[in-house]
């Protein structure tokens, strides 16, 4: 038998590019109607006895309270941060993160969609360096100290993944854009997905948050960084999407088709984040950081641009992506396969009436070159199929204006 370093290797240009690929872990999820109303023995099981809130405030639901309710019928006193926002500022993580210090808290508890997610993970990482400024934090595995208190994610919009994912993207409100923290440290210690909460979504989130879930498994699915295990859930929730968000948008009582909803974007979420993500996400950020716009409804307007720009460079995997979808693609080319799936993308996208574009959300061309210049830098633009410069990025975010 030859030693293994004398093993002549024949590698694909993709394993010669990546040869070494990253499978993150998840935390534990309790997914189902009422769920919710479990969360006491969960936070319990995480040692909390008195645990921070942060929330965007979640107004009129009444969700803050009733879980408050069912904390304290456990035994676990709370107490509100509420001054997250949409599009998470890096000031507020700050205020968080001064709170939690100050308050003798052995727990932290997130009550949202994806901001108030994002939020308490960089809280969580402030706090675990003793106040260390979040901007720190930008990038790939940045901490360098072990959580000192536990998260329970529970998760109300059926498109973030946040609740299990180990991304957190922050507002730099200096240079106006979104940084990625990207750190395992990021993970909640638990996530829940109670249809119940994912219900009192209006029409339009419902739609917006159903885009992202789709953007995440097809930017996951197509990406250069992709890892085999993340096919299985990416494709589906591609299935599950198509079958059920026009449903679950329009038709908020329909409970089948919310359930769906948060079963596709929970699997868009174990594809892309052990596969990365590609540049709609990046616009996206550099869109939420300089016009404070939703990511949903970004993504929504990108993707089938940068879907059409990205398919030359892997027509198979969108050869897959339309199988999933539905398309009989007997017979037929990927390219072609590929070319009606991004239609169907697009008639979705009618269907929903998202008619938005860039300039609908306040960009201007003089601020063309500073989105691109942040996008092309962006981390999730490293799992692009294809090499996107400042150049190809200007291009891609003039065509979507
Ligand atoms: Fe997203």
């Amino acid at each position: 038998m030859p030693h293994f370093r004398d093993v002549k290797r024949t590698l694909s240009n993709e394993r010669q590019e990546y040869p070494i690929k990253m499978q993150h872990a998840y935390p534990s999820v309790n997914i189902g109607w009422g769920a919710h109303t479990m969360v006491g023995n969960d936070a319990r099981a995480l040692g909390m006895t008195r645990a921070m809130i942060v929330t965007t405030g979640l107004k009129g639901t009444g969700i803050i309270e009733t879980i408050q309710g069912v904390l304290k019928h456990a035994g676990v006193e709370t107490e509100v941060f509420a001054k997250s926002t949409p599009n998470p500022k890096d000031f507020e993580v700050m205020e968080g993160a001064k709170m939690l210090s100050a308050g003798k808290f052995d727990g932290i508890i997130s009550i949202g969609g994806g901001s108030t997610t994002d939020c308490c993970k960089a809280i969580k990482l402030v706090h675990a360096h003793d106040g260390q400024d979040v901007r720190s934090f930008e990038g790939a595995f940045k901490a360098t100290k072990p959580n000192k208190i536990p998260h329970l994610a529970i998760n109300t919009t059926s498109g973030t993944g946040s609740e299990i994912s180990c991304f957190s993207i922050i507002n730099h409100t200096e240079k106006k854009y979104k940084m990625a923290l990207f750190d395992p440290n990021c993970t909640p210690s638990k996530a829940i997905n109670d249809p119940l909460l994912h219900q009192c979504m209006p029409q339009e989130l419902a739609a917006y948050t159903g885009m992202d879930a789709l953007t995440h498994a097809v930017e996951a699915i197509s990406s250069r960084l992709c890892v085999q295990s993340a096919y299985g859930p990416g494709l589906w929730a591609i299935t599950e999407t198509f079958k059920n968000l026009r449903e679950s948008a329009c038709n908020r009582n329909n409970d089948k088709a919310v359930e769906q909803m948060v079963w596709a974007e929970m699997a868009a979420a174990y594809s892309f984040n052990s596969a990365g993500l590609g540049i709609v996400h990046s616009m996206a950020h550099a869109m939420g950081g300089l016009y404070d716009s939703p990511h949903g409804l970004c993504n929504a307007i990108a993707l089938v641009d940068v879907a059409r720009f990205n398919l030359p460079a892997c027509p198979d995997r969108f050869a897959m992506m339309a199988r999933a979808a539905g398309i009989n693609t007997d017979g037929m080319s990927d390219i072609k396969a590929g070319e009606l799936f991004i239609d169907m993308i697009q008639e979705l996208k009618d269907d929903l009436e998202i008619t938005t574009r860039f300039a609908d959300l306040g960009l201007r061309d003089e601020d063309l070159d500073g989105l691109s210049k942040f996008a092309a830098a962006d981390i999730c633009s490293e799992g692009n199929p294809k090499d996107v410069g400042f150049e190809e990025m200007r291009r891609v975010f003039k065509g979507c204006m």
